[in-house]
């Protein structure tokens, strides 16, 4: 899949300069003197508060604080990522914390997620297990690819849960509405998410699951910050992340992580870790939850 090195989603915000743009064509106007007396004085007062500030100017103090301030409270969501030109070649060349975020893995790796030695290799059972699912709740496969663990988790909330799976590839999402129709399952929703928002509801969510995911978001700060918002109180977040730890794992390494790596990262979007859990062949499963 072609990934986009910007977010799909902006804030779109009201500059000066376009807005200077915009009042153009009435100042061509005023200059042919076919502007009358009151709008020629609008104009000029317009002008003059773009030109030199809205602060100035009382009609603009609006605009011109909305265009400073972002930049002040909020960060840009690229000025957390830093591109290299020297980078692996298995990754963007974007780096966030100090780690290459990796290439999302197209519809092409369906039969790879779903090959049939995959059930030795990363034992889902033992993955569902961790996440101690109850009847009734409501979870979110995030990055749900073609369903491997959507539907395992499906079984486990039952039909008064309900599983969100949640991807950025239509091809993937369309997969898994196939796949829900031709078993009869009802408890699965697919929902389309952009590379810096998973479209989750609010204070809704017991449990979000990120299966070889995380090391391939674009906008890793952006999605755990909506993830976050999404938990219910007591909610967690849990992640199976190949072991970066070891060289032995035959993994690409811009596709591993380490816990030390994910811990720094969940920490700075206001999450703590819980609990690890080492049994797996090659992966880790690291649970977080809100810092309260
Ligand atoms: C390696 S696949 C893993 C699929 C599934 N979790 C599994 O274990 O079979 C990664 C999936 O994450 C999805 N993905 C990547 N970035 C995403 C984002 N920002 N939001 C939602 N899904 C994303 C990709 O489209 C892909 O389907």
């Amino acid at each position: 899949m072609n990934v986009s090195l910007q977010p799909s989603e902006g804030g779109g915000s009201i500059s000066p300069t376009n807005l200077r743009v915009r009042i153009m064509p009435y100042l061509s106007d005023f200059k042919s003197r076919r502007v009358p007396f009151v709008h020629r004085i609008i104009l000029i007062m317009a002008a003059g508060a773009l030109t030199f500030g809205g602060p100035r100017c009382p009609a603009f103090p609006a605009i011109a604080h909305a265009a400073a301030q972002p930049q002040a409270s909020a960060p840009q969501p690229e000025a957390r990522y830093e591109v290299r030109a020297n980078h692996d070649p298995n990754g963007t060349g974007r780096f966030y914390m100090g780690r290459e975020i990796a290439q999302v893995m197209g519809a092409g790796g369906i039969a790879w997620l779903d090959r049939p030695e995959r059930e030795d290799q990363e034992q889902p059972e033992v993955v569902i297990g961790a996440m101690g699912l109850q009847g009734g709740e409501v979870v979110a496969d995030l990055g749900a690819g073609s369903g491997y663990f959507t539907f395992r988790m499906a079984s486990k909330v039952g039909k008064t849960g309900k599983v969100l799976a949640v991807d950025i590839q239509d091809e993937m999402l369309e997969t898994l509405r196939q796949r829900a129709a031709a078993n009869g399952i009802t408890n699965v929703e697919e929902v389309k998410a952009t590379e810096t928002d998973p479209h989750l509801p609010a204070k809704a969510v017991d449990m979000v699951l990120m299966v070889d995911v995380y090391h391939e978001l674009a906008y890793p700060y952006e999605v755990i910050t909506r993830v976050r918002e999404a938990l219910k109180p007591g909610g967690r977040v849990v992640f199976v992340e190949y072991r970066k730890e070891d060289p032995r794992v035959p993994i690409k390494e811009v596709h591993k992580m380490s816990v030390e790596q994910l811990t720094k990262e969940m920490k700075s979007a206001g999450l703590v870790r819980v609990r690890t859990v080492e049994s797996l062949p090659s992966q880790h499963i690291v649970i977080f939850a809100k810092r309260e």
